[in-house]
């Protein structure tokens, strides 16, 4: 399978919106991956429905919305109104993480887990089984433009092994600070998506360094 590159809109420039998202359209992208933030679980506000619709009105992917905000059942079937394709919830975030996934797949969408930097891959033991991705943050969650933290390496290694030892199909994706210096050492690791906001939006030519990592 290729890697799938997934532009984080988080830094695509919102007073023309409609035009990065119409790039990432004709571009080799594969997923459009939508941040929310709720300025409690994370340090930040990012962007809500009505601007998600937006979003869905014109994209021609599927749309993959993480969610860093506390208690995310309460919205589960509004993403799922949205048109989200995956949800992803923090596992630092759900008091039922079995409850919650289930939840996410009885409407209808893929469910993932996300990572915190300090949270260990061994406390996915018990419920790998039932998540289709897992998102490892490559950095602190809050904020685009920030630098990948290097130990992610070692723990997209060690997700890939429980992974292939519980005989799932669940995918890896790494979120923050990916760039063409660290694209393909995460691929020989095992990651099978990767998500990228500002080597993308912010690049001159934001088509070529998606085809940078597409090539990785
Ligand atoms: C961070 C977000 C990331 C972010 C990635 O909280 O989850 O998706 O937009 O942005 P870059 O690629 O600029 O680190
Ligand atoms: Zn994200």
């Amino acid at each position: 399978m290729s890697i799938i590159i997934a532009p984080s809109v988080l830094a695509a420039d919102f007073a023309n919106l409609e035009q990065d998202i119409t790039m990432v359209n004709s571009s080799e992208a594969d997923w459009f991956h939508i941040d929310i933030m709720d300025g409690v679980f994370v340090p930040n506000i990012s962007f809500g429905m009505p601007v998600l619709k937006a979003i869905q009105n014109i994209a021609k992917k599927p749309l993959d919305v993480h969610l860093m905000i506390i208690d995310p059942d309460r919205y589960i079937t509004t993403f799922a109104d949205l048109g989200a394709e995956i949800l992803t919830v923090h596992y630092e975030a759900c008091n039922h993480l079995h409850r919650t996934l289930q939840k996410i797949k009885s409407c209808g969408m893929k469910a993932g887990v996300a990572l915190n930097p300090h949270t260990p891959i061994h406390n996915l033991h018990t419920i790998i089984q039932d998540i289709d991705l897992v998102c490892l943050m490559s950095v602190n969650p809050g904020f685009g433009g920030q630098s990948f933290i290097e130990n992610t390496f070692e723990k997209v290694k060690e997700l890939q092994m429980l992974i292939q030892k519980n005989k799932t199909n669940c995918l890896i994706e790494i979120d923050g600070g990916v760039t063409d210096q660290n694209a393909s050492r995460l691929i020989s690791c095992g990651a099978d998506v990767l998500v990228a906001g500002s080597y993308v939006f912010k690049a001159k030519d934001p088509q070529a360094n998606i085809r940078l990592l597409k090539k990785a």
